[in-house]
């Protein structure tokens, strides 16, 4: 048994998710988490909305709100859809509790005390039409490495790399305006240079096993380009104060603090559950495994900045174990999906949304297409035409039909019980150790996070139980072989019965239906709540999980000859080919 951390990136409250970053994210590391409990290990996933930094503050502007009313409009509605689809986070809450606060100024306070912050005067666009210093995301010009022309202050989400705001190429304000000014401003950096040695030393061993475009650039980053300190305040009264007196009116940058979410939120969960410091298990146990799921634009935050964040604190709280946080153990950064061959882009309407799509065709047969065409090693693509039919040709006709026929089978021929099946025959138990076989290469793929390979074996294996059924054709036996027939059904129910765990996963709503099905009592995973944690003067509402039933149930069948069946019902909708045409027209 093995504690296993799934750290999620924290989504922007400030737009709707999207189908981008259901696969780049959110669906992976749920599909992690709930694989990695079926084997018994002790799984702590956390994650929770980001509600400060600009991305809030301009939301705001734009639509004459509060930051904090845009901020609590978004959480809520992340909330339900990750209920919709099944995202089963220990818990998810937000970067702006009491908790959240104080652990980030403890962070900073700790970096402090070890040197490893200073305090520079430094030149910052001022607009002088609005009276205010300018946040990197309220400028923007061309990228001064790749000559991009639309980079933001703080980014360019052309070649990825991190930027100076001060030496972008025509820098204006978001709003067009061009008459900007340099200004000083005192603000505290993150003395990364001085980190370096420690973050080349984490990247330098034990990372066999980290994806070629995440691994690639941040050793590039550190061996070529060096790092360099950083500035973690800035002016802002939107977001966490800066711990330090005579600072009023600053605050903790949003991505200095939105990654420590993983540790606050690690703290938070064991607080409501009563176990204060149950959060050691998966920050200082060595054996201990941290994974971090995101996007490839956050791959220099988590896997340069916040290892150096942590090697840098070391120890959070003096009461701690005498030990180190741990570091991250693996960042499967995913690439991009794109949307009928064009980037998504919430704006422009040229966007699947999350809420949407799970409403109209389902959570699990959303999951399933997101994972075959899970962009782990390049961008992929969401086709509507493909979409449909890889629903019916591959989830409904696949696996759904498969399931379904043959439980309705028994019902008509064998009194709606498993039948004794009496002596199985090679073909029986080639097939069943092919699929008892499962539990280790499906296994396998999911524990090195090659997801779409590993929902690919499944359904290999869903296939060959396909030509077991057609080679023994017990539908056409029965009326002359009887007992053949029963066999038949009989070895079809169990591989069914463990086709189903190893496509739970990713598809944990189906997987529980064919479970009452089969007739089972119990639920294969736990259950999810909302739950309201009320703080001083407020109150905020997080997603919780309770994995107990879920755990160590990664195993192959042992259905039973004699019990009794469910009532069968189909698991999947097949769609219609107008479908594809008719969301077509809803895009743009
Ligand atoms: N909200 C940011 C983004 O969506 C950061 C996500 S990960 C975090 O890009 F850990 F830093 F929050
Ligand atoms: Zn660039």
């Amino acid at each position: 048994m093995r504690n296993i951390l799934v750290s999620v990136a924290w989504p922007y409250a400030n737009a709707d998710i999207h189908v981008g970053n259901l696969t780049g994210a959110y669906l992976p590391a749920d599909i992690f988490a709930r694989y990695q409990r079926l084997c018994g290990n002790r799984v702590l996933m956390v994650s929770g909305s980001d509600a400060h930094g600009t991305p809030i503050t301009v939301r705001a502007d734009a639509e004459g709100k509060t930051a904090a009313a845009v901020y609590e409009h978004y959480h809520q509605r992340f909330i339900d859809l990750f209920v919709q689809l099944g995202i089963s986070y220990d818990l998810f809450t937000s970067t702006h509790t009491e908790n959240h606060f104080a652990v980030s100024q403890l962070m900073f306070a700790r970096l402090r005390e070890h040197g490893y912050l200073y305090a520079e005067t430094q030149q910052q666009w001022y607009s002088p039409a609005e009276k205010r210093f300018l946040p990197d995301r309220y400028v923007e010009g061309t990228c001064y490495l790749c000559g991009y022309d639309s980079a933001r202050g703080d980014q360019c989400d052309k070649c990825g790399q991190l930027l100076e705001a001060t030496q972008l190429i025509d820098p204006h304000s978001k709003t067009g305006n061009r008459a900007l000014e340099l200004r000083s401003t005192e603000h505290q950096f993150l003395d990364l240079a001085k980190l370096s040695p420690l973050v080349a030393a984490f990247l330098a061993s034990g990372k066999e096993h980290w994806r070629a475009n995440v691994i690639k650039p941040v050793l590039h980053t550190v061996n070529v380009d060096g790092l360099h300190g950083r500035a973690i305040t800035r002016d802002l009264d939107w977001g966490i104060p800066v711990p330090l007196p005579n600072w009023d009116g600053k605050c903790l940058y949003v991505w200095f603090e939105a990654v420590i979410g993983y540790l606050s939120a690690s703290i938070e969960w064991a607080h409501n559950n009563g176990t204060p410091t149950a959060w050691h298990d998966w920050w200082y146990a060595p054996d201990a495994r941290t994974y971090y799921f995101i996007g490839k634009d956050n791959i220099p935050f988590h896997a340069l900045i916040w290892p150096a964040q942590l090697a840098g604190t070391g120890r959070l709280y003096d009461s701690d174990p005498p030990a180190q946080l741990n570091l991250p153990y693996d960042v499967p950064a995913n690439e991009f999906m794109n949307l009928a061959g064009q980037k998504i882009s919430g704006s422009r309407n040229w966007a699947v949304w999350g809420l949407d799509v799970a409403q109209r065709y389902g959570a699990d047969a959303v999951r399933y297409y997101l994972t075959v065409n899970m962009p782990e090693t390049k961008d992929s693509d969401w086709a509507w035409p493909e979409f449909v039919q890889r629903n019916n040709d591959e989830l409904v006709a696949t696996w759904g039909n498969l399931a379904n026929r043959v439980l309705s089978f028994a019902h008509k021929q064998f009194g709606g019980c498993v039948p004794e099946p009496g002596a199985l025959q090679a073909a029986d138990t080639a097939l069943l150790a092919a699929i008892d076989a499962g539990f280790a290469s499906v296994g396998a793929l999911l524990d090195a996070v090659k997801l779409r390979a590993a929902l690919q074996e499944a359904m290999r294996l869903a296939g060959e139980v396909n030509r077991y059924l057609d080679q023994q054709a017990p539908w056409f036996t029965i009326k002359t072989d009887r007992a053949g027939s029963a066999r038949a059904v009989y070895t079809a129910l169990r591989a069914i019965d463990s086709l189903k765990l190893l496509l739970a996963p990713f598809l944990p709503f189906s997987a529980q239906q064919l479970h009452v099905q089969l007739g089972h009592a119990g639920n294969i995973f736990g259950t999810q709540a909302v739950q309201t944690f009320a703080e001083a003067g407020s109150t905020h509402s997080a997603l919780t999980y309770s994995a107990a039933d879920s755990v160590g149930r990664w195993q192959p069948s042992t259905l039973a000859a004699g019990q009794a069946l469910g009532t069968p019902a189909p698991l999947f909708r097949k769609l219609d080919d107008s479908v594809a045409a008719e969301e077509i027209t809803r895009l743009g």
